[in-house]
């Protein structure tokens, strides 16, 4: 029997990388998992190679940096499962400048995507996990949330993900709430296949490991902080960089 039988999850940017492999970890440990993109199409392909049967696992369309449409799906997931036990906030964009040619829209749709969505989903979520006392919320932060070339916009975004992550676990902790975050470092996904070889190359001479890390290494982690094998872990943020940090 897996560990999450009969939890019900949620996962947003789960049409590719590392969205993908969190569901398809967390449905291989057992979880009901509604999965949620703003890209429907992929969404759906990916779906159905995960889980053929159609069970367990259901796409849902949503644009995470819209609270309107989030209220409306989270609504959704209440009204079919009665209870979500473990959010996963994955989806996120990069829109990389250096800040001094950085545009207004490229500063706001990373924030919106990357933290104000995380605003909007927990608030959805927590009340009823308050009431239920139980919840596993696990928040994608990101490496560059210590500061990284080109990326004001995504690295202020990542932490303050890891400053919202530790407030949550200090405010709903006696709820047994528990809310941790993940900081991958260099993740080979369409989101780092852009990135010019020679940055890569430096990336990973820098990094113990030798190498970048597969999506599935940090969807593992992720299976962890969504069970109950992490019972005391709270209000962390576990990187997953293969060495890279080492703050
Ligand atoms: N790949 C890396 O090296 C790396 C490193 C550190 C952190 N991260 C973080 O990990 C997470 C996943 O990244 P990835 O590498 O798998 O990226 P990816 O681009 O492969 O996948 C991101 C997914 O999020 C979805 N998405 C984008 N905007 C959305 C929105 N508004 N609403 C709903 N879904 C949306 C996309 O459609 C896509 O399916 C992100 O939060 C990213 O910032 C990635």
């Amino acid at each position: 029997m897996g560990k999450l039988v009969n939890k019900i999850a949620v996962v947003t940017g789960a049409a590719q990388g590392i969205g993908a492999r969190i569901v398809e970890r967390l449905f291989v440990d057992g979880a009901t998992i509604a999965a949620l993109d703003v890209n429907l199409e992929k969404l759906q392909e990916t779906v159905l190679q995960l889980d053929r049967s159609g069970e367990r696992v259901f796409a849902l369309q949503c644009n995470v940096s819209d609270r309107e449409e989030v209220n409306a799906v989270f609504a959704k997931i209440y009204e079919r499962f009665g209870k979500i036990d473990i959010l996963v906030n994955n989806a996120g964009i990069t829109r990389d400048a250096f800040f001094h040619k950085m545009t207004l829209e490229q500063w706001h749709s990373v924030i919106n995507v990357n933290l104000n969505s995380m605003f909007y989903t927990c608030q959805a979520v927590i009340p009823n996990m308050r009431q239920q006392e139980y919840g596993k919320i696990v928040n994608i932060s990101s490496s560059s949330s210590w500061g990284n070339m080109g990326q004001a916009n995504y690295s202020a975004a990542k932490a303050g993900v890891i400053g919202l992550t530790r407030t949550l676990a200090k405010e709903n902790g006696s709820k047994n709430i528990t809310v941790n975050a993940v900081a991958p470092g260099h993740i080979d996904t369409e989101m780092t296949k852009t990135i010019p070889e020679n940055i890569k190359m430096m990336a990973i001479m820098l990094t113990p490991a030798g190498r970048m890390g597969n999506p599935e290494e940090v969807a593992s982690v992720v299976s962890f902080l969504s069970s109950d094998d992490s019972s005391y872990v709270n209000g962390e943020c576990i990187s997953v960089s293969g060495g890279y940090l080492m703050p």
